[in-house]
């Protein structure tokens, strides 16, 4: 049996506690404080430490989301993972937080949608809870992103941006009446995949790497940063605008908006065409730099937890990304 919609039940998040500043990778490549601050805004980020991979990161950020959500890992039918980052090529880092979370047999969907990957994994979990297929579907956004980082001048505009971090969310039905997620709007457009991306290793290739790509660094992400810049500034309010429509609410009547966190510069830019008070926007990628898919969980999960996000409080996500992708979502807390 349908149900009319599904709801975001409970929250949680969880950084690695290693803190690295702006300062320490100015020792590492030609960079400054100043640059990455008045360029990105970030103060810091986090990265782990020793052998840690992204479903280790989500593990407690889920078990955070299940707690809240007042059911236990045993009421959760679905888990939906957004990572670009899995802890290895295959299988998917899906089922490694299904055996870590003990729920053998269910089915655990990767997704790779990049910085719009929770965006996506919400709406597929959606549909599921609606179609009544699942219950409790788990939504996880992960990155370890440190362990594939460029630390020299060279990979300096990718490396000072993104950050290590999991966010995690319980979708199911309502709790209350008028809850839920009201509407989502994805795209994508490939022929823009190479302005951001990771080219090695990739099954096109024979061998899939060598030491000469090594030595290249094609196996560390590159970016057009300016051109994924102006992309996001358009793209990220006309699809703001038609998740809103979707939803059959205007843009005044929102109360919070959580911008993917690629850069303070590009959710100011947001904010200030669409003329959005400042007090609505959550902004922490100061703490977090850009954690990609976990950005958007982190930064609800947070504001939440600051008292920001309270019953009833109508909340749109928005993100753009690698592929190029990008999506919204109008949700009713
Ligand atoms: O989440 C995925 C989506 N990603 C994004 O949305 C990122 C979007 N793009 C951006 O955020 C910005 O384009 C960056 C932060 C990546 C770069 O900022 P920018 O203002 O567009 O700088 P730029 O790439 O135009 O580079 C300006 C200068 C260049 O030097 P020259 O050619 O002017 O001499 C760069 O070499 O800054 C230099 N530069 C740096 N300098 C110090 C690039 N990176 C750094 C650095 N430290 N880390």
């Amino acid at each position: 049996m349908g149900i009319e919609r599904s709801a975001i039940l409970g929250m949680g998040f969880y950084v690695p506690p290693k803190v690295v500043t702006n300062e320490e990778l100015a020792r590492l490549m030609d960079t400054s404080d100043e640059w990455i601050r008045e360029r990105t805004g970030i103060v810091e980020r986090h990265y782990i430490e020793g052998e840690v991979g992204v479903a280790d990161l989500a593990l407690p950020a889920a078990k955070k989301a299940i707690e809240r959500a007042g059911i236990t890992k045993d009421d959760i039918d679905l888990i939906v993972f957004g990572t670009l980052s899995p802890d290895y090529e295959f299988p998917g880092s899906g089922v490694l937080l299904q055996a870590m979370l003990g729920r053998p047999g269910i089915p655990a969907i990767d997704i790779r949608q990049q910085c719009t990957g929770f965006i996506y994994g919400l709406s597929i979990a959606d549909l599921y809870v609606r179609a009544g297929i699942a219950r409790n579907a788990l939504v996880v956004g992960a990155e370890v992103h440190s362990t594939g980082l460029d630390f020299t001048t060279r990979g300096r505009d990718v490396t000072v941006i993104f950050g290590d971090g999991a966010g995690a969310a319980v979708v199911g039905a309502p709790r209350v009446a008028d809850q839920g997620i009201l509407s989502c709007a994805l795209h994508s457009d490939g022929s823009y995949a190479k302005e951001l991306w990771c080219d090695k290793p990739g099954s096109r290739y024979h061998p899939r790497i060598t030491a000469a790509d090594l030595e290249r660094g094609d196996h560390f992400p590159a970016m057009k940063g300016r051109t994924v810049f102006k992309h996001a500034v358009t793209k990220m309010p006309a699809v703001l605008d038609e998740a809103l429509k979707s939803a059959g609410v205007a843009l005044q009547d929102l109360d919070i908006i959580v911008p993917h966190q690629a850069n303070l510069r590009i959710s100011e830019f947001v904010q200030g065409a669409l003329k959005i008070p400042a007090e609505k926007m959550v902004n922490n990628i100061q703490r977090y730099g850009n954690t990609t898919a976990a950005s958007i969980p982190i930064a609800l999960c947070e504001a939440w937890e600051e008292g920001r996000v309270k019953p009833g409080a109508l909340v749109a996500l928005v993100a753009f990304g690698a592929g190029f992708t990008w999506a919204s979502t109008i949700i009713r807390w």
